[in-house]
């Protein structure tokens, strides 16, 4: 059934485990998703950006999302993922979304904060959750000083002020993942020690974006069908643990089910030439879907945590 961000996000934090926020953009990563939560008895963060909206609709996918969330009894929350512009989060809140999420990380502090409480007040006033961004996602090893990484991943003083000042629900962080499926040139470096301090400085739910983990076996199975995907590296599993263990209560997830569908629908056209009936070229990628989101799940902890 379709819940507010709290339900879903308050227990994560207290009992340190975390939720995965999948992007959905169609269909069948819609369903495969919502198969793996239900599989997992696991509460579940489905999201759209503003590409999703632009490409499907915002009205269809919210239709689309509810009538699905509401056919199962495992909690499901409804978020806007990156709302930059300010109309589509205002739209967002009349459209029955229950969570959204205002990115103002590329404005200066001030304007940030001041766009952000101002979303809360109105969210907060339809019982809707709120995630604010501060810090721009790059990687640790874009930067060339100290200083530079320090002017662009979270600042842990900021971020206490900046959570006082908005009273935002969640707060994304940069400690350097980045979107997409190239996330780091050599070793994958996250600065947890940056967390740790964002963790005691602020009280709520920290959020992970650029969290995919763009597995071997992924771009293995896709590259032995024609895809090509260089040195694309994610995120470790490992990684992903110790930051669970830092407050980090979501965790977005939208790369790694975009290799999944890619590599599945490669599969299918490979071996099956003849094939055109779009349901089951499509059936292998959402097949793949699904058990890239269950083995997501069980990673966060949050498997069994529907109630
Ligand atoms: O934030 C990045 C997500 O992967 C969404 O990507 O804007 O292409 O839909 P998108
Ligand atoms: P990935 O590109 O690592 O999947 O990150 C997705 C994300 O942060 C969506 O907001
Ligand atoms: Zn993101």
């Amino acid at each position: 059934m379709l819940v507010s961000g709290k339900d879903i996000l308050i227990p994560a934090f207290e009992r340190r485990y975390a939720v995965g926020a999948f992007n959905v953009n169609n269909l069948e990563i819609l369903q495969a998703i919502i198969e793996a939560a239900v599989a997992e008895r696991s509460p579940v963060i489905v999201q759209t950006s503003e590409g999703a909206i632009a490409y499907a609709g915002m009205e269809e996918l919210v239709e689309m999302i509810t009538v699905a969330a509401n056919e199962h009894d495992i909690p499901v929350v409804l978020h806007l993922d990156h709302g930059k512009n300010l109309e589509v989060v205002e739209q967002a809140l009349d459209s029955g979304y229950t969570s959204v999420m205002y990115d103002g990380s590329a404005l200066p502090f001030e304007e940030n904060a001041a766009n952000t409480k101002r979303v809360v007040e109105k969210a907060h006033a339809k019982g809707i959750w709120v995630e604010a961004e501060l810090g721009a996602l790059r990687g640790v090893e874009d930067f060339v000083s100290v200083a530079e990484r320090d002017a662009t991943f979270t600042d842990p003083k900021e971020a206490r002020a900046f959570v006082q000042a908005t009273h935002c629900d969640a707060l994304a962080v940069a400690v350097g993942t980045s979107h997409g499926a190239y996330k780091f040139k050599g070793e994958a470096q996250l600065d947890f020690a940056r967390l740790a301090k964002i963790h005691e400085m602020v009280t709520i739910p920290l959020v992970l974006h650029g969290a995919s983990g763009i597995p071997h076996e992924l771009i293995e199975k896709a590259e032995a069908h024609g895809g090509e995907f260089g040195e694309a590296q994610g995120v470790p599993d490992e990684a992903i643990k110790k930051a669970i263990a830092l407050g980090i209560a979501k965790i977005n997830i939208d790369s790694d089910l975009r290799l999944a569908f890619t590599a599945g629908l490669r599969v299918t056209l490979d071996e099956k030439p003849a094939e055109f009936d779009p349901r089951k070229i499509l059936a292998g990628a959402k097949e793949l879907i699904t058990k890239v989101v269950r083995a997501k799940i069980q990673l966060f902890g949050s498997s069994g945590k529907a109630y």
